[in-house]
């Protein structure tokens, strides 16, 4: 098999996510095309038919209505092919309880792995059957402009946890939705208080935000609610 050299790296937070066609569990697909205008996820897991992907992929069809409400696509991908995303979906629905709709990107040649960096350096265990690399756990989201606003890396061995995601999501459209003047603290949900950019000074705090209070001149919260 002759695999695509990586894009050495060269992804980052605000980098424009590549463009590609692929094959899917659902058919041909335009990724820009998929995209739309909604944001989007975009996650790989190492492998079909093994125990933490199923547990995985589970529980983010699961909660695909709340990525719904707030405007975001999902797809997934893996080194296998199409029949057999196709077949494992069968058993992850079984096994799960779910109904899983989104798209898995079929990607035995890696292609789409090395342009994303989805394949890692160090776990010798996580191969295929001819000994080439399978994709680690990596999960990118994309805003609608497509660029790149989260990469997470998980090794094969940890699950994710789906409601991280979702509350990444949260936060960052919320700064956006703010203009950028806030930002969330540590293990900040909806409905917490948020912190004033140190970009907006005291006067266009107290406009922005009547009710905000100054913990130190650099850490200022605010809640959002009315
Ligand atoms: C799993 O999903 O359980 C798994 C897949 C590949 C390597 C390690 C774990």
């Amino acid at each position: 098999m002759s695999i695509p050299k990586p894009n050495n790296g060269t992804l980052r937070l605000g980098s424009i996510a590549p463009d590609f066609t692929t094959d899917t569990s659902l058919g041909e697909l335009h990724f820009y095309e998929y995209i739309d205008q909604s944001w989007c996820i975009l996650f790989s897991h190492p492998d079909d038919f093994t125990p933490v992907c199923t547990t995985e992929l589970g529980a983010f069809a699961k909660l695909e209505p709340e990525f719904t409400r707030r405007g975001v696509k999902m797809i997934g991908l893996s080194a296998n092919d199409a029949d057999s995303h196709r077949l494992w979906i069968k058993d992850i629905d079984e096994i799960t309880g779910s109904h899983l709709s989104f798209p898995i990107i079929a990607d035995p040649d890696r292609r789409i792995a090395l342009l994303y960096d989805m394949i890692d350096h160090q776990d010798a265990t996580n191969i295929d059957d001819k000994g080439v690399q399978l994709t680690i756990r990596s999960v990118f989201i994309i805003d609608p402009a497509k660029t790149i606003r989260l990469i997470m890396t998980y090794p094969a061995s940890c699950g994710r946890n789906t409601a991280e995601v979702l509350r990444v999501v949260d936060s960052l459209q919320t700064s956006d939705r703010l203009s950028r003047k806030v930002t969330t603290p540590i293990n900040w949900v909806p409905g917490d208080d948020v912190i004033i950019a140190p970009t907006v000074d005291d006067n266009e705090a107290k406009q922005l935000f009547p009710k905000f209070r100054s913990i130190k001149p650099y850490l200022r919260l605010t809640p959002l609610s009315k």
